[in-house]
């Protein structure tokens, strides 16, 4: 028998008894308590940054659901912050970010700074540590992250959210030097990022690639599948042990060679990718898959986010496997949804 958490079990490539579980973005505006305590920052960086606060809400889901992890609260937007860019969030719109779009800008970019700046994440990341040891919240596990070098990229050459980021892929296309600068500046960055979250506490990482998607074969290989290589040897390098799971949302038929060639300990899986088709694209047994409920039906109808649910355990049981969505809650998702599809992953037996 092993104490470690049973997320770490599935990460690490063993079929647990159960599926473990946790939600992306289970920390935010669904939940009255997360308002609360963003009611009483003065904004949301404010609240990445301030450890007590960050902490609490961390743990806000896991207290009401029981999750089986954690995620760190923070955000993606935290790394050009560290490297020096401006970013801010206005209210009701999203993201503001400096643009980083000129040799100048992108030389600019102060590695040196990163940790020091991004300190009081790491403040967070044992805070929260301390919290689960105190409070008994017995054999979860905690998750830190960081946005993949491509996704962030997006953000500083857009300056703020899109559907497609035109700015982001011109800029790619036109400046294929100074775009790899760009991103080799990132993944040197986030490597660092993760590996003090590492020596904070965290138990694992995620890697959001929330826009690889956008991307075309070449581009993907150039900008998604090739950085998060050398991000995942960065970070192997110095906590081999680990597990890492890789998120590159909209990968579709890309799903494999992103498994195969990162060799991440896990691949997310987005809703739009059939279950059966994600676990046939691990590169070997022991890779794991972790989502895939699509975060728009747990919005909207209990009883089919109940049987989807039910439809996906049922794929994953001769795979290593952690449930989640495929993309993160929306800010209208019902508690109670919320409740009743915990309910059934914590109920299923493999
Ligand atoms: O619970 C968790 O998942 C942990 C915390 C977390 C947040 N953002 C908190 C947050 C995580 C893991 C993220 C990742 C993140 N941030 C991604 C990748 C995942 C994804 O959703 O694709 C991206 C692209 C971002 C960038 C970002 N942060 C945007 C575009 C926005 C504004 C849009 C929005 O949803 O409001 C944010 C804000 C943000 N990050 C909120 C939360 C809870 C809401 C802001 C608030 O409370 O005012």
């Amino acid at each position: 028998m092993t104490n470690e958490p049973l997320l770490i079990q599935a990460l690490n490539g063993t079929l647990t008894p159960r599926v473990p579980f946790w939600f992306m973005r289970q920390a935010g505006r669904y939940l009255p308590e997360y308002k609360a305590v963003r009611g009483t920052t003065s904004g949301f960086l404010d609240l990445c940054f301030t450890p007590e606060k960050a902490a609490e809400v961390t743990l806000q889901p896991l207290l009401r659901f029981g999750m089986d992890a954690a995620i760190l609260f923070s955000d993606i937007l935290v790394i050009p912050h560290g490297l020096g860019v401006h970013v801010h969030f206005v209210e009701g719109e999203g993201p503001r970010v400096g643009l980083t779009n000129t040799r100048e800008t992108i030389e600019a970019l102060d590695l040196s700074a990163v940790r020091q700046k991004l300190q009081p994440v790491a403040e967070t990341v044992k805070l929260v540590r301390k919290k689960m040891q105190e409070d008994a919240i017995l054999g979860a596990a905690l998750i830190g992250f960081a946005g993949a070098p491509w996704t962030v990229a997006c953000y500083m050459l857009q300056g703020k959210s899109g559907k497609e980021f035109q700015d982001a892929r011109l800029f790619a296309l036109a400046q294929p030097l100074l775009m790899q600068q760009l991103i080799d500046t990132l993944v040197v960055a986030t490597a660092d990022y993760l590996s003090m979250q590492i020596e904070a506490g965290a138990q694992a990482i995620q890697i959001f690639d929330s826009w690889a998607g956008l991307l075309t074969p070449a581009e993907f290989e150039k900008w998604v599948t090739l950085p998060t290589i050398r991000l995942v040897q960065l970070v192997r390098k110095k906590h081999a042990d680990v597990p890492i799971i890789g998120f590159a949302k909209g990968a579709g038929i890309g799903l494999p060679d992103y498994a195969k060639r990162t060799g991440v300990n896990a691949i997310g899986v987005d809703q739009h990718t059939p279950m059966e088709f994600a676990i046939a694209a691990r590169a070997q047994d022991k890779q794991a898959v972790q989502g895939n409920l699509d975060p728009l039906l747990i919005a909207t109808n209990k009883n089919e986010a109940v049987r989807e649910t039910k439809n996906i355990l049922s794929k994953m049981k001769n795979t290593p496997s952690v449930f989640n969505l495929g993309h993160g809650f929306i800010p209208s998702t019902p508690i109670e949804n919320v409740a009743a599809v915990a309910d059934v992953v914590k109920a299923w037996r493999r």
